[in-house]
């Protein structure tokens, strides 16, 4: 990956903020990802269908749907998904679910192949995704919603600063089962970017 352009170029929504690490990027996804993507769910389904509730009945053209979809919602200024990529390789999806511009907020959601856990590059994407929100949308509150059971993804906003709020009883429908979401959210006046380097070891 060269560092002096974001993963994708110059049209990266994100710009200097898609680089996660040397190798770690985020990118807008394309037509062109379909297979790419649809095997890494499918790679995944197990590990995914524990909490996201698309993940088991996926198929490739759900998964080419979800693409155009993604490129609809980025030409409707409500939001954007992008894919993760490691050396050039697509390991996960993060994105907002819509924007809220009349109360200036958002929504996050996020998943990664089961293989990369454990390196905090999930918490540095919803990091550059929150910082984007606030830094460039002007946006007031961002949230993110997890299962009880979901401690990694909870991780992940504790460790960014977000605040718990409460629990929405029974608010999903995954794999037949009913799962509370609790609900965190970070305001603006709470957002401080770490300045920072990364950890050592990170990739
Ligand atoms: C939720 C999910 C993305 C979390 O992945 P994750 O790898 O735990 O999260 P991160 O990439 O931020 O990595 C954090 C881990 O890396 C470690 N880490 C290493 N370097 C780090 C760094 N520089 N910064 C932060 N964490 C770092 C952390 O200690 C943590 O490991 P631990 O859990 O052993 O303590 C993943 O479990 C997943 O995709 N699950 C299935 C789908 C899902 O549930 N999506 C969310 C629905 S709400």
């Amino acid at each position: 990956m060269r560092s002096e352009q974001p993963p994708g170029g110059l049209s990266n929504p994100l710009g200097r903020r898609a680089r996660l690490s040397r190798h770690v990027g985020l990118r807008l996804l394309e037509a062109a990802d379909a297979d790419e993507l649809f095997a890494v769910i499918d790679a995944n389904r197990a590990h995914l269908s524990l909490f996201l509730p698309w993940a088991a009945g996926q198929t490739l053209a759900g998964t080419r749907a979800f693409i155009e979809l993604t490129r609809k919602q980025l030409a409707d200024d409500n939001g954007f998904q992008m894919a993760i990529v490691k050396d050039e390789k697509i390991v996960g999806v993060v994105g907002y679910h819509a924007v809220n511009w009349a109360d200036h907020s958002t929504t996050l959601g996020y998943w990664l192949a089961a293989a990369e856990q454990g390196h905090g590059t999930m918490t540095r994407a919803v990091r550059a995704l929150v910082d984007h929100a606030f830094g460039v949308w002007g946006l007031n509150r961002v949230e993110i919603g997890a299962a009880p059971q979901n401690t990694r993804s909870r991780a992940i906003a504790l460790r960014l600063g977000f605040r718990e709020e409460g629990t929405l009883r029974q608010a999903e429908r995954v794999g037949g089962r009913y799962l509370d979401t609790v609900i965190y959210s970070i305001l603006a006046s709470e957002w401080r970017r770490p300045t920072t380097a990364p950890r050592a070891g990170v990739r």
